[in-house]
């Protein structure tokens, strides 16, 4: 009989993250900088992220050693499990194995921490105090909280406005472990004032919210920004993800055919399967698959260009697919989804061909977290449901073509917090979403030129 299960032991936690830089089929193209359009030295950078971190971001180094403070807290949920998904199998009456790696086990209940430990890590090392941030549905936001408490820095997060008012569990979790909250646009920041000087009701982006964030740290001595994807140190520090993976199946003895994630900035999914891209790339069959919600469909839909990460054109300018830094989300209930880029490396890697994307409405979404709940338990995060629904889709094709494949997915985080979501899925109140095609080509039209 087979377990469940595939634990390693503590001591298994990987020693190193694993940087895809070292590995690119072609040079990343560079940062610019949002005032001059120039490319970006580590000192333009300086005010916003401690050189330890701007290190990381354009490190060449293939391995990159865990310091052992992170390494140490690390501990407290990882290794975390890798499952087979049995009884969803069973129910599918597909011949695939499907596995998912439990990220929901962490303190905050997603891969998140992963990266905020490091990074508040790398803060305090450096002397800094403070670390601000934004935050959508609280995801982020919760998990660099837990990291600032862990290190004794102060935390500040902007909270998008309509997430602080719909969803207070979130914000209490974050002051549990000591951080300020905010809702964001506020009149804290010149660049909160600007927007409530636009429209006073604003509800929020996560684009105005980094603006707000970015802000908070310049004009401050004692604070650095902190953000909880896109960035390529982010995606690093999420490689612990794939790394246990690989040992995991490799302890059991399985190949994976198809590694899915979802994205919303690309960490989690990047995290999850760089480090299985070597192999790829030397042509093993392994496929690659981002799965990402049609009312924010970025690297489905969007434009691979040049363009600011914030609405405020104040965070740097990087080369990604986007839907325009002006780009509004409809209010879909996958908070996590909704930026209107993504990280550069997964970027690139989906333009070379390495990486398919798939974009699903919140119905089926729904439906697929549904389905994986009752069979499996654990409620997933809407976020995570997109990785479920594309899981169960490859699934059902190898039902039908009766092909016994091994699909692995990143269970990204629980729902634990999202019951409204599903409430609303349950009532048959869910709208479906589609991004209009005009909009997007609306929004284009407002990209830097560079
Ligand atoms: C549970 C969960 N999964 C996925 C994401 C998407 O982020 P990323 O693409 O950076 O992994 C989020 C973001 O908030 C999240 O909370």
């Amino acid at each position: 009989m087979e377990d469940i299960k595939t634990y390693l032991t503590e001591r298994e936690i990987p020693r190193q993250w694993y940087n895809v830089q070292a590995d690119l089929p072609k040079p990343l193209p560079p940062p610019l900088h949002p005032g001059t359009l120039k490319p970006l030295g580590p000192q333009d950078l300086a005010p916003i992220f401690p050189m330890g971190l701007i290190e990381q971001e354009v490190s060449q180094q293939r391995w990159i050693d865990i310091p052992d403070e992170v390494w140490s807290i690390y501990k407290l949920w990882r290794p975390t499990p890798l499952c087979r998904a049995k009884r969803l199998e069973e129910a599918l009456k597909t011949p695939a194995r499907i596995y998912y790696k439990n990220e929901s086990v962490s303190p905050a209940g997603s891969h998140k921490p992963n990266t905020a430990v490091a990074q508040a890590y790398y803060n305090k090392k450096e002397g800094v105090k403070r670390l601000s941030t934004e935050t959508g549905a609280g995801q982020w936001g919760s998990a660099l909280a837990f990291g600032c408490n862990v290190f004794g820095l102060e935390c500040k997060v902007y909270m998008v406005k309509v997430s602080y008012q719909q969803k207070p569990y979130r914000r209490m979790m974050m002051e549990t472990w000591g951080a300020s909250v905010t809702p964001s646009p506020s009149n804290q920041t010149e660049a909160g004032r600007m927007i409530l000087a636009q429209d006073p009701n604003s509800p929020g982006s996560l684009g105005i919210a980094i603006s707000e964030a970015v802000n908070d740290a310049v004009k401050r001595d004692d604070t650095r920004y902190s953000l909880g994807s896109v960035l390529n140190h982010v995606i690093l520090h999420q490689t612990v993800v794939g790394l246990e993976t690989k040992a995991q199946l490799k302890k059991i003895g399985v190949e994976p055919d198809v590694l899915i994630g979802c994205v919303g900035g690309g960490s989690n999914f990047s995290g999850f399967c760089f480090p299985f891209f070597p192999e790829k790339k030397q042509g093993k069959k392994i496929r690659f698959v981002a799965v990402e919600p049609t009312a924010c469909p970025t690297l489905t839909k969007g434009l691979y260009r040049y363009d600011f990460g914030d609405t405020a054109q104040m965070a740097p300018i990087v080369k990604m697919y986007t839907l325009g830094h002006t780009f509004i989300p409809a209010g879909i209930h996958a908070g996590g989804l909704r930026y209107h880029g993504d990280a550069p490396l997964l970027c690139l890697l989906y333009d070379e061909g390495f990486v398919e994307a798939v974009a699903y409405p919140q119905n089926p979404v729904f439906e697929a977290a549904m389905l994986f709940a009752r069979t499996e338990g654990t409620i997933p995060a809407p976020e995570t449901a997109h990785a479920i629904r594309a899981a169960i889709d490859e699934a059902i094709k190898c039902r039908e073509k009766k092909e016994e494949k091994v699909i692995v997915f990143n269970f990204s985080g629980h729902g634990h917090f999202d019951l409204a979501a599903y409430d609303l899925f349950l009532s048959k109140k869910l709208e479906d979403y589609e991004y209009p095609d005009e909009k997007i080509k609306e929004a284009l039209k407002d990209l830097p030129k560079v």
